[in-house]
């Protein structure tokens, strides 16, 4: 990767809910209204691996920066406008990306059966046709992964995924969005950044 985005996973095994106390009131709040005990505890794996991101490259705890949302959900740091960061929980994992001066998007997958219904939601006909004759952990693997890239990318945009429309594939420019090594045998994990691609 380059020198310009980090991450950071934190595996929700490690996580109890205590845990939370290391985090700004606002996020404790905002964790605390998830009502699974396996949500609040990947909410809160996510929000550690920010902040051990926070403190490496600005010396800051999360608890002691302000974090605000745009009009679509997604978390910026108002007082550091020059640094980027994204987090993303599922399954076992919460995660983290943080970026100096290049918008980011992260996500973390369980690994999925192929599903075409959702698949022409984000992929080609073309990209469909070819998945399908795979045989089936392949394709799986191969489906996740592509998920994966599109979601990092679209939070690295910031639109999420309410622009998706079934029959328009999602064309991410080269290299901006990249699968990382597996965090296990069942979890894939994107990243998306300009600061990803060639020059
Ligand atoms: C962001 C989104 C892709 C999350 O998908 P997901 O697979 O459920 O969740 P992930 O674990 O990968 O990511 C969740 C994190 O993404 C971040 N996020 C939220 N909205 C975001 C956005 N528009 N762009 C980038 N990141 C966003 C948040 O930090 C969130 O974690 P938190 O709720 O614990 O703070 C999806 O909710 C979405 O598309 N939202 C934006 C569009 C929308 O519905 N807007 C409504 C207007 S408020």
């Amino acid at each position: 990767m380059t020198a310009m985005v980090w991450h950071e996973s934190v595996n929700i095994k490690y996580i109890d809910e205590e845990a939370a106390l290391r985090l700004s009131p606002v996020r404790r709040d905002y964790i605390n209204r998830f009502r699974r005990s396996g949500d609040r505890r990947r909410a809160i794996a996510a929000s550690l691996a920010l902040d051990r991101l926070l403190v490496k490259h600005l010396g800051l705890y999360e608890r002691e920066v302000v974090i605000r949302r745009d009009g679509n959900g997604k978390p910026f740091l108002p007082d550091y406008p020059e640094w980027h960061f994204n987090i993303s929980h599922s399954g076992q994992w919460g995660v983290a990306a943080i970026s100096r001066s290049h918008v980011v998007g992260i996500d973390v997958q369980q690994l999925s059966s192929f599903d075409r219904e959702v698949a022409q939601f984000f992929m080609s006909p073309r990209e469909i046709s070819d998945i399908e004759v795979l045989p089936p952990g392949e394709r799986n693997f191969r489906f996740t992964c592509r998920w994966a890239q599109c979601e990092a990318y679209l939070k690295m945009k910031g639109s999420g995924v309410a622009t998706l429309r079934r029959g328009t594939p999602v064309i991410i420019p080269a290299a901006v969005s990249i699968i990382l090594p597996p965090l296990d045998g069942s979890h894939l994990l994107a990243i998306a950044s300009e600061a990803l691609a060639p020059a």
